[in-house]
């Protein structure tokens, strides 16, 4: 199973049986408020019939069509689509089947990118501490999460380097919303760029808030800074939006929210509301431009089965048309309030460090247990969980994000279960 305690979960399962609105039902009919959107992806709530039905529909219709020098109009709608929503300028998209594949394709541009343009040497890629990129090769190179790497690190991807995290929790700890201390950690990067020469760097991939090392916000001006030493030296910047894209900031994407462009953002998870696997790459056109000036052919070798697969894109189609009707990209920030003073407010529990917020994303940072990091959390997810309250933990902090469709009595279940469960230290 996906990080997940095998033996734990077999010894006692957690079955899930059917899905709608803010909830879950599990396999012995107990209903299960959702405070994560199942993984950052469910953002319109779950069981949606029109996505349903624009799946079966696509499925009856073309059930499947091969993206090598082949094309099916709804690949083209969906881009378009996705486009209207995504920064001005971004405007070229290439599919696939997740976020991680999503990283890896958005690396692989990065360094094509400047060999097609006649600067070969850039071929470094920057990534950052405490950062999640998905699971393959390429995203767990740049990814600074040490567990996911610890393994395979004599063969992770050569030529990357990290910038520092920016989580202070001696200056920011109880922030709402962005820190205000931090934002010289940019700065880092000049350094980088002086180590490495500026004319072997490929790319910069950060997320704008990290969600899976335990909720990073950005601090004040960090990310605007990091565009600018990037512009300064060539380097292209990647967005990692697969959790804060969709309406999870307040914002159709974290780009918009903090007013920062890059030439590249990776998606997925809310692209279909979950329902079917499905990620993107949003590339400035620019970057589109600069493959098409080569000789005729196949611009770049690089692609998947099931790129633009018709189901995927019924669902992306219905998925983005109901976030337009029920205006949910911008619904985090009507509800971001409440959200926040609700979160704020456990700060006085027993083994509270930090509670972070932004748009309807929270982390509540728990002190570990001496001698078993995570455990604390753990533990107060199983007991979320039994009181009917799924939220995640990751480390020992926990992570929240529910669908953007959630009400104030729901936020309040959700605080008033995380109370009664912290409360028992
Ligand atoms: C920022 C970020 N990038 C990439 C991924 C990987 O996505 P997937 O699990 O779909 O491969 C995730 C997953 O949580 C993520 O949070």
């Amino acid at each position: 199973m996906p990080f997940t305690a095998n033996r734990q979960f077999k010894a006692s399962p957690r079955l899930l049986a059917r899905a709608s609105g803010m909830h879950y039902w599990t396999a012995d009919g107990r209903q299960i408020l959702d405070a994560v959107a199942g993984l950052w992806c469910v953002n319109a709530g779950h069981g949606r019939t029109e996505i349903a039905q624009a799946v079966a529909r696509q499925l009856e219709t073309l059930d499947y069509a091969p993206g090598f020098q082949m094309g099916h109009a709804s690949a083209f709608t969906l881009a378009n689509e996705l486009t209207r929503l995504t920064p001005a300028g971004l405007d070229r998209v290439f599919f696939t089947n997740s976020g991680s594949e999503s990283v890896d394709t958005a690396l692989k541009i990065a360094v094509a990118y400047h060999r097609v343009r006649g600067e070969p040497g850039r071929t470094r890629l920057i990534g950052r501490e405490r950062g999640y990129h998905g699971v393959g090769f390429g995203g767990i190179s740049v990814g600074g999460i040490p567990a996911n790497r610890r393994m395979w690190s004599a063969v992770t991807l050569p030529g990357v380097d990290h910038l520092p995290h920016t989580h202070d929790a001696a200056k920011n700890a109880f922030s709402r919303g962005a820190p205000e201390h931090g934002a010289q950690l940019a700065d880092e990067l000049e350094r980088l760029v002086a180590l490495h020469d500026a004319a072997n760097i490929a790319a910069v991939i950060i997320e704008p808030i990290a969600g899976s090392t335990g909720v990073l916000i950005p601090p004040r001006g960090y990310l605007q800074r990091i565009r600018q030493i990037c512009d300064k030296h060539g380097i292209l910047l990647i967005f990692d939006e697969v959790i804060t894209g969709f309406g999870r900031t307040g914002s159709a994407f974290a780009a918009q929210e903090f007013g920062v462009t890059p030439d590249l953002m990776t998606l997925a998870k809310g692209l279909t509301n979950g329902s079917i696997p499905m990620g993107a790459v949003v590339a400035k056109k620019s970057i589109y431009d600069a493959f098409m000036q080569g000789p005729d052919g196949i611009e770049l070798f690089h692609g998947y089965t099931y790129s633009a697969h018709p189901a995927a894109c019924a669902a992306g189609l219905a998925t983005l048309g109901i976030y337009q009707q029920e205006r949910l990209l911008t619904r985090a920030k009507t509800l971001s309030g409440a959200w926040e003073s609700a979160a704020h407010d456990l700060r006085s529990l027993p083994h509270v460090l930090d509670i972070r917020n932004y748009g309807l994303i929270l982390g509540i940072e728990l002190e570990p247990l001496a001698g078993k990091p995570g455990a604390r959390a753990f533990e107060a997810f199983l007991r979320c969980f039994e009181r009917g309250v799924f939220i995640r933990t990751t480390g020992d902090t926990i992570a929240l994000s529910p669908p953007l469709i959630i009400e104030n009595a729901q936020i309040d279940q959700i605080f008033t279960t995380l109370r009664e469960v912290l409360s028992r230290g």
